[in-house]
């Protein structure tokens, strides 16, 4: 017997509030211009949370839409995990108030992962890890965040990139015969350059300074470095005798348009091929990618059979890929 891990449902959540450039610049007091935003970042409009409205909310309903698309009820979960850096408590985690709100079995375990815009892929990769190694079927697996919590609205070149929102997926665990070709996650591969921390970062934690901080970046490195990082073609690939032609979708972080253009002719990949939401969602960090696949699910775009790549990169530097045969 072996055992393959499949995608079997998505799910997302968006704030009721849509801001559009224009809106946000005059919201705010902004010295910019919609045409700025669009030009340099792909970003037409951006949701952001407003009373009422959390990383758990916006999770909870992603969740909840997952399961419901799968025909599933809590008490089938194994395992809750949500990919975020704006939970809503230091602690417990998002995953433990999905998990009271929705009303998941006392043997279904909970777990946030902290891997900023990288970490949906890294929740994948773990959720596959105790799907593995546990009696449990299925995985809840979640990227939300609420950005909007972590900007300084009075920095111009950061505060107008990010939105707010969560992606959800579930995650099966299905034993088949050995050695028969596998569907789902095929491989996964993570990485980190550690000494580049400070080019991304909120200047405060709980540990120094007793608050989130706000979002502190040098745009044009990042740029540099997410662009040579998500342009890379993942070794996995080579390995599990898949070529870049066999790629039916690309679907990368979303953070800015030219980001996504440049990785994609790094890698070889027309745009035809390449999933971009970034201009209607903006980066919802770990949110990003499972809004992206929601949407190419919902409107047929990736099909069954499909071969799969999502790659991320973001602040650590933490980067990710998984390879996935839908
Ligand atoms: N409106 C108008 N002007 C602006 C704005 C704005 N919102 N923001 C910056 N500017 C100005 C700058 O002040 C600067 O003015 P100056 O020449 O008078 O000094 C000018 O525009 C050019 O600024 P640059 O920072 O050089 O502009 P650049 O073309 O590099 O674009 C941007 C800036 C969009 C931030 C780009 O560097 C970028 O996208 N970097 C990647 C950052 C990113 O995506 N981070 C997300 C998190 S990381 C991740 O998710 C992978």
């Amino acid at each position: 017997m072996d055992w393959q891990y499949n995608i079997i449902s998505t799910g997302a959540a968006l704030p009721k509030q849509c801001v559009s450039n224009a809106q946000l610049i005059a919201a705010k007091g902004l010295d910019s211009h919609p045409d700025w935003i669009e030009s340099r970042t792909g970003i037409t409009q951006r949701y952001l949370a407003s009373e009422g409205e959390t990383t758990f909310t916006l999770a909870r309903d992603a969740a909840q839409q997952a399961l419901a698309t799968a025909k599933l009820k809590p008490a089938d979960i194994g395992h809750i995990i949500v990919a975020t850096c704006t939970p809503d408590l230091t602690f417990p985690s998002v995953a433990a108030l999905i998990h009271g709100a929705l009303g998941m079995g006392p043997q279904c375990s909970v777990l946030d992962v902290n891997a900023a815009c990288s970490g949906f892929i890294q929740a994948l990769a773990v959720a596959q890890g105790l799907l593995a190694t546990s009696e449990a079927e299925y995985a809840v697996v979640v990227g939300a965040e609420t950005f909007s919590n972590l900007l300084d609205w009075s920095d111009r070149g950061t505060c107008v990139l990010f939105g707010d929102g969560a992606g959800a997926v579930i995650l099966h665990k299905q034993k088949i015969a050995k050695g028969s070709k596998k569907s789902g996650i095929l491989a996964t591969s993570q990485g980190a350059s550690g000494e580049h921390a400070a080019l991304l970062h909120s200047a405060h934690g709980v540990a120094r300074g007793r608050t989130s901080g706000t979002v502190q970046m040098n745009g044009r490195e990042v740029f540099k470095h997410a662009v040579r990082q998500m342009g890379e073609v993942p070794p996995m690939l080579a390995s599990h005798g898949v070529q870049l032609a066999d790629i039916d979708w690309l679907i990368p972080h979303q953070a800015n348009l030219r980001i996504i253009e440049a990785a994609a002719q790094n890698l070889g990949l027309p745009m035809q091929k390449v999933v971009a939401t970034v201009a209607q969602h903006a980066n919802t960090s770990a949110a990003s990618i499972p809004l992206a696949l929601h949407t190419a699910v919902t409107d047929g775009r990736i099909q069954r059979g499909n071969t799969l790549l999502l790659q991320a990169f973001g602040a650590g530097f933490a980067y990710s890929s998984a390879l996935i045969k839908w």
